[in-house]
């Protein structure tokens, strides 16, 4: 016996990609209800080798549905997730609504799997941000060899974490540069992305900082541990998918670049490919599809006591949100509801 799991947003990125990957884990599915809003009522996507014609949120009912991932944005979320977790069904999110509530869990399983059984709080598991989720798979080994104090990150993220319209906004500038005839004006981002980046991702907070870097700090503080500082600097590039983080981390003790390593060698969900020789390290473009985060680039920095380098970079519309979710899917599955 398996579960009744409802994809909510079945026709944007994050959502196409949960079924994708529903599908590669063959995760334990008996009935798939995918959902998006009235606008694309009756519309096709794939799951597997079948496809399935989406229904309308507005009119579901979720009584009798074991689970649903929810990637509809914040504004829906608040409308839809209340009434799915009333129903019983316990709803993964993966926008950022749930995500600062102390009573909802927040998790990346290869860092806090312990924090699923706080889902009966008020039924539902908050998703990390993209930018997030990469970063702490990769701090969560080091820190618990080394205590980390300080992490300092600045990110080039892709324009998929802004959803459908942000990767059409790219293509449709890039052709119009080669093409001068038609005028595509920034829209989904703030500047011209096409041959451009931009230091703003989410709006401006009072200190100055965008929200997405308040994210990393607070989300890495909920996950890992609340002592570590974060600052970030968050800044979108033209690439289509895969964000990319140099990380700079300080620890409380010594931690040699080679073990550093070895560490991040055996740590869960981590790929490390690190040839100190040209393009011995990955770029975004090559970690696309790929379920794991890689790590490149490691090496002492002796600026500080105590101090480690790296470039992380990950698929964000899988370990950034879709294979984040269905791995919490999974965790729940297999510590809670223990069907399959
Ligand atoms: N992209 C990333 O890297 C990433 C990473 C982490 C988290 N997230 C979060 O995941 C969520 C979805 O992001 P995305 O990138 O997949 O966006 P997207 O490509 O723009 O897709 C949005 C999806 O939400 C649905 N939707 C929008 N308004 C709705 C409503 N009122 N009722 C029901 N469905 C509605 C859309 O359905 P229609 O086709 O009917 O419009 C579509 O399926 C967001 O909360 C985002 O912050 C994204």
């Amino acid at each position: 016996m398996g579960y009744r799991v409802v994809v909510a947003g079945a026709t944007g990125n994050v959502g196409r990609e949960m079924l994708n990957i529903l599908a590669e884990r063959q995760f334990p599915v008996d009935e798939l209800a995918v959902l998006a809003s009235r606008r694309s009522l009756g519309t096709e996507v794939s799951f597997g080798d079948k496809t399935l014609t989406t229904q309308d949120i507005d009119t579901f009912d979720f009584t009798g549905w074991d689970m649903a991932l929810f990637a509809i944005g914040s504004d829906a979320t608040k409308v839809y997730a209340p009434k799915a977790a009333a129903a019983g069904c316990v709803v993964i999110d993966n926008s950022s609504l749930y995500r600062y509530d102390p009573e909802i869990p927040l998790i990346v399983p290869e860092c806090n799997p312990q924090a699923i059984h706080d889902y009966k709080n008020k039924n539902i598991i908050a998703n990390p941000n993209c930018s997030t989720a990469q970063m702490v798979v990769a701090l969560k080994p080091l820190h618990d060899r080394a205590r980390i104090k300080r992490v300092v990150v600045s990110t080039y993220q892709s324009v998929s974490g802004a959803g459908k319209d942000g990767m059409d906004e790219l293509w449709d500038q890039t052709k119009a540069v080669y093409n001068p005839t038609t005028d595509v004006p920034p829209n989904k981002f703030q500047k011209q992305i096409a041959f451009n980046v931009i230091p703003q991702i989410d709006v401006f907070m009072e200190d100055g900082s965008t929200k997405e870097e308040w994210k990393m700090v607070v989300e890495t503080k909920k996950i890992v541990d609340p002592s570590i500082k974060v600052t970030a600097t968050c800044v979108r590039v033209p690439v289509f998918v895969g964000h990319s983080e140099a990380v700079n981390i300080e620890f409380e003790e010594f931690l040699d670049e080679d073990e550093a390593r070895d560490i991040l060698r055996e740590a869960p969900g981590i790929m490390v490919i690190d040839k100190r020789e040209p393009g011995g390290y990955v770029s975004p473009i090559e970690c696309a599809g790929d379920f794991a985060t890689f790590i490149s680039r490691i090496r002492q920095d002796s600026t500080v006591e105590n101090g480690i380098n790296l470039w992380c970079v990950s698929d964000n519309l899988r370990k950034g949100a879709a294979l984040n979710a269905v791995q919490i899917a999974e965790l729940l599955g297999r510590e809670v509801l223990k069907k399959g």
